[in-house]
């Protein structure tokens, strides 16, 4: 029988060894939760925002507050951090060079539009960080702003290379970073707390958010502890 031209893009592809047979399993892992991180984080982001602009234009302080931080941690961050990810789908087979270029441009954009967010917030409360929620957010703040300085320095760290070893600005820059995402998801989680988003939301759609803003959060920093372990290893066994 006349082999089809799927056959042959088949057999070209399929694992011939035990070892490619290993690969392609954890290749499949790896795609399958790239999909549930981008879907975890699109219906997220969606669901805020549709809360944010309940009442239409123009929108409130506290509802600009939602927009900004949640634009700029858990989609924009999100992304560039995802940028850097060899099993991202939409940047996968972009050159290192673009990779970092989209890395520290979203990372720019994101950082902007989250400390904006949260001075609004901070400016129209009379008394400040007084909520768990409040304290979440004051962390991702103080973070993204260290780590945001600190990706110069790994950016430009074979010019400064004689001011701080490159090795080291990366270090903090990926260790600030895993922080500053994490305290934002924990303090969405907090914000999806709030009884008048539950209200809004109802229960189990409340709950829903928190379990997706939970698995993107822990699927997004595998990546950077992985990269983190491998760097802090190759400066130990120097
Ligand atoms: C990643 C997303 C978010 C971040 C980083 C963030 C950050 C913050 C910060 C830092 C404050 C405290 C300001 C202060 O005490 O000076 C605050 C207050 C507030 N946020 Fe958010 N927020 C986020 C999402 C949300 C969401 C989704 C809601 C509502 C559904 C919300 C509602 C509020 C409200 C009502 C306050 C004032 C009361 C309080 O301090 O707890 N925020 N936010």
């Amino acid at each position: 029988m006349a082999s089809t031209s799927t056959d042959i893009e088949n057999s070209r592809s399929a694992p011939t060894t035990q070892l490619d047979a290993n690969e392609y399993k954890l290749k499949i892992f790896q795609s399958t939760l790239n999909c549930i991180v981008h879907i975890t984080i699109g219906a997220t982001v969606f669901v805020t925002l549709m809360f944010a602009f309940r009442n239409g234009l123009p929108i409130g302080t506290t509802s600009l507050h939602v927009t900004l931080c949640v634009i700029g941690y858990q989609l924009l961050m999100a992304q560039a951090t995802l940028a850097l990810s060899p099993s991202n789908g939409w940047t996968a087979h972009l050159k290192l060079v673009h990779k970092r270029r989209i890395h520290w441009v979203l990372q720019i954009v994101g950082s902007g539009m989250a400390i904006a967010g949260t001075l609004i917030m901070s400016l129209e409360k009379t008394v400040n960080w007084n909520t768990l929620h409040g304290k979440f957010g004051l962390v991702a703040l103080v973070f993204t702003v260290v780590s945001l300085v600190n990706g110069f320095a790994s950016l430009y760290a074979f010019e400064l290379r004689k001011c701080i070893p490159g090795i080291l600005s990366k270090l903090t820059h990926i260790c600030f970073g895993i922080v500053a995402f994490a305290a934002s998801s924990i303090c969405l989680i907090y914000g999806f707390d709030k009884n008048f988003f539950k209200n809004w939301a109802t229960i189990p759609v409340t709950n829903t958010l928190i379990a997706f803003t939970t698995i993107f959060t822990v699927i997004i920093i595998i990546d950077p502890f992985i990269s983190f372990y491998r760097k802090s290893r190759s400066l130990f066994s120097r």
